[in-house]
C-alpha cells in the first residue's frame, strides 16, 4: 500500500470515534461539524491555525473563509501548492461566537485528535499561524511578535511559527513578513525533501 493511502485509512481510523466529538465543552456549544483537517495525509508541511470559524463550520473544512482565501494567495505566491501540504487546527471545533479556544478545550483535542495527526502525517516541517496555535502547541506564553519567522522545534520537528492570516487581514502591512515566513517555510520543506 502506497504512503499516501495508508496514512489516509489511519487518519480516518482516528477520526471515527470522534465524528460527535464531546470530549470538550466546544462540542456541546454549536457547533455543526468536527473540522479534522484537509490536505495530503503523507504531507512535508503541516499547518496547524487556531480553531474553525463559521465557514469552517459549515463546510467542514479547515481555512475556507477569508482567512483562507488570503492563505492560499501567500501558499500561491511562495509556490506552495494548498493540495500538497496538510491544514488543521489546535482545535477542531468552532469556539462560540469565535472566541478563542480556552487552554483546557486545546489541551484535549491536541491529546486526543492533533498528536496522533502528526504521528500519522509525520510532517518534515510544521507551521503555526498565530499565537493561540503556537501556546496551544508549545503548552506556554508566547509574543508572536518575537518569535515569527524562528526556526524552533516541536518533538523534533522543525517549527516555524508566523502570523494568522485574520491577523494580516486586520493588519495589511506585515503581509510581507507573513509571506516571507512562509517563504522560508517552502525552501525549509524543499531542502529537507531531498536529504
Ligand atoms: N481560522 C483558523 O484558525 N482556522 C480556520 O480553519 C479558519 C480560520
Amino acid at each position: 500500500m502506497d504512503p499516501k493511502a495508508y496514512k489516509e485509512m489511519l487518519l480516518e481510523i482516528l477520526y471515527t470515534p470522534y465524528r460527535q466529538c464531546t470530549a470538550c465543552p466546544l462540542g456541546s456549544l454549536g457547533r455543526t461539524h468536527v473540522v479534522f483537517g484537509q490536505g495530503n495525509p503523507n504531507a512535508s508541511i503541516m499547518f496547524i491555525g487556531e480553531g474553525p470559524g463559521r465557514d469552517e463550520d459549515l463546510q467542514g473544512l479547515p481555512f475556507v473563509g477569508r482567512s483562507g482565501q488570503l492563505l492560499n494567495h501567500v501558499l500561491e505566491a511562495v509556490n506552495i501548492e494548498r493540495k500538497d501540504v496538510f491544514i488543521t487546527n489546535i482545535v477542531k471545533c468552532r469556539p462560540p461566537h469565535n472566541r478563542q479556544p480556552l487552554p483546557n478545550e486545546m489541551d484535549t483535542c491536541k491529546k486526543i485528535l492533533l498528536l496522533d495527526q502528526m504521528k500519522i502525517i509525520r510532517p518534515r516541517i510544521i507551521c503555526t499561524l498565530g499565537s493561540t496555535a503556537l501556546q496551544g502547541l508549545l503548552d506556554k506564553p508566547c509574543k508572536i511578535t518575537q518569535v515569527r519567522g524562528q526556526k524552533l522545534s516541536y518533538a523534533q520537528t522543525p517549527l516555524i511559527p508566523t502570523y494568522h492570516p485574520a491577523y494580516i487581514l486586520r493588519n495589511p502591512k506585515e503581509l510581507n513578513q507573513f509571506a516571507e515566513d512562509l517563504s522560508l517555510v517552502a525552501s525549509m520543506a524543499q531542502t529537507l525533501d531531498t536529504l
